[in-house]
């Protein structure tokens, strides 16, 4: 069965009607989420914070769970992934859960041969750089989608009041580790592609943009109340080419889950200069790396849109002195933003003390709210 296009709105705002009875959103489960209030422009009393990849190798209890099964078998364990995802909640308390899953996890069911290999990233058996390989890349059905849904409706029944983010990644990000054949510093060979043989690369841009679509749908249909879309590494494009060769395709994704009426975040490292290319293909959100100060990407982006940052996950080692100086200065930059979610510029490394984040929590939910 072929992934076809869901129906779309052009609204950001779009009522939650097309979301099932139960869901969080429609039973109001999440209603008073602060998360959802500064996602959605508002300031709550209780400032939102929670870590991207904080569902991971940082905890001990997750090394524990996740003895001898390979990544992304554990991903498709919907019992065992809906456990790593709530360990960070409680251990942290956390204003939001994120599904533990992968971007690859929506290739794997669609029948590509890839595999996380730790300490490397994904790597694709084959990689797809000819119109052929395109040809050949097998349609998702939407019933591979299950264990995604079973993870995150289990997730979401032990979450009450706190919302799940479903995620998945952007076009390009995936479509990168499907030519390169996995982790790439320059992303030589996709660039080559987009500018060699532009109809293969718009080809196999929109197969990602389908597969990825459906990944979020799945997600948000059994309970989640915002998506992130990760294109982690759509810094190594010129705007120009961003323009040229992404924008289209991040904005079917975007598209593609208009109708759902859930927040929508867009987050890349790197991506100062691509920001308002980022909104433009219809974010609701934008995450910011630490690169750019949030009062700058504010500016750059003309005051109108909510952001979720930028903590450097390198101060998360230097020290709580350091460590707190540095928080109060994202917030007040934040400050300058319609709504501000803490998180950190990237994800939380594996080394990290869990303590030092639990603390870090904490810290962000004592301070006044504004
Ligand atoms: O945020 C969370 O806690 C939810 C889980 C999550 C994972 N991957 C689990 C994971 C999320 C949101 C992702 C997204 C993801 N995966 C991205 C975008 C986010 C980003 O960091 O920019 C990307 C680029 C990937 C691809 C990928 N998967 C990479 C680069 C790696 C790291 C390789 C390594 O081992 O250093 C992975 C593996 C991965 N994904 C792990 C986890 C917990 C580690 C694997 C393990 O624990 O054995």
């Amino acid at each position: 069965m072929t992934v076809s296009p869901p129906p779309t709105t052009p609204s950001a705002t779009a009522p939650a009607s097309a979301l099932p009875a139960g869901h969080p959103l429609v039973d109001g489960r999440t209603a008073g989420a602060p998360l959802l209030a500064a996602y959605r422009g508002r300031r709550p009393d209780r400032r939102p914070v929670w870590f991207m990849r904080q569902a991971g190798r940082s905890l001990p209890e997750y090394r524990e769970v996740r003895r001898g099964i390979g990544m992304l078998e554990s991903c498709l364990q919907p019992d065992l992934a809906a456990e790593i995802t709530l360990q960070p909640v409680r251990r942290h308390r956390v204003d939001a859960a994120i599904l533990f899953s992968d971007i690859v996890v929506p290739l794997k069911l669609a029948g590509v041969d890839v595999e996380i290999v730790a300490g490397t990233g994904p790597v694709v058996a084959s990689p797809v750089r000819t119109a052929a390989d395109v040809a050949a890349l097998p349609p998702l059905d939407p019933d591979a989608l299950a264990p995604v849904a079973a993870e995150a409706a289990a997730v979401v029944a032990e979450l009450g009041g706190t919302p799940l983010i479903g995620f998945a990644g952007a076009p390009f990000t995936l479509a990168s580790y499907l030519v390169e054949g996995g982790p790439s510093k320059d992303h030589r060979r996709t660039k080559t592609l987009m500018h060699a043989a532009p109809q293969v690369w718009h080809a196999l841009a929109a197969w990602t943009a389908g597969v990825t679509t459906a990944f979020l749908r799945a997600q948000v249909l059994a309970g989640a109340s915002a998506v992130q879309v990760f294109d982690s590494w759509a810094g190594a494009l010129s705007r120009p080419d961003y323009q040229a060769f992404v924008a289209e395709h991040s904005a079917a994704v975007f598209a593609g889950v208009a109708d759902l009426g859930v927040p929508r975040v867009h987050f890349g490292v790197g991506t100062g200069e691509l920001l308002t290319a980022m909104r433009d293909v219809g974010a609701d959100v934008l995450g910011i790396d630490h690169r750019v100060p949030l009062d700058v990407a504010t500016a750059r982006l003309g005051g109108g849109v909510p952001v979720q940052g930028n903590i450097d996950p390198a101060l998360l080692f230097a020290g709580e002195r350091a460590l707190h100086e540095h928080t109060l200065d994202v917030i007040r930059r934040g400050a300058a933003a319609p709504g501000h979610v803490l998180n950190l510029g990237h994800g939380v490394p594996p080394d990290t003390d869990p303590g030092v984040l639990t603390e870090l929590v904490e810290f962000i939910h004592a301070q006044p709210g504004t």
